[in-house]
């Protein structure tokens, strides 16, 4: 087991479906997925566009940066996928939301 979060995987809804994605260390979320295939939205990559803005559902993440969630979209949960690091081993973003 590495030195990192420990964290092995991490939920993911997608176009209706509940989907597990294994989290690999010091990737985001974002990349993760598109490891797996998925082909969840996004753009720039680089926290500015917003196209990868997610919810939330559970666990507790923690975004590289952000440049373009307001305060109220940080107060309702949402993140960037582009930016997120999980934090918890539960959790979960909604993609659909
Ligand atoms: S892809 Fe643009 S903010 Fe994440």
């Amino acid at each position: 087991m590495s030195a990192g979060t420990g964290i092995a995987s991490f939920r993911a809804t997608l176009d209706g479906e509940e989907c597990e994605v294994e989290y690999r260390e010091g990737e985001t979320l974002l990349d993760c997925m598109l490891a797996e295939g998925l082909d969840p939205a996004f753009q720039c990559m680089d926290a500015h566009c917003g196209t990868c803005m997610v919810k939330l559902v559970a666990g507790e993440i923690k975004m590289r940066k952000n440049k373009v969630l307001s305060k109220r979209d940080l107060e309702q949960d949402y993140v960037l996928l582009c930016q997120s690091i999980p934090l918890t081993d539960d959790v979960w973003v909604d993609c659909d939301g």
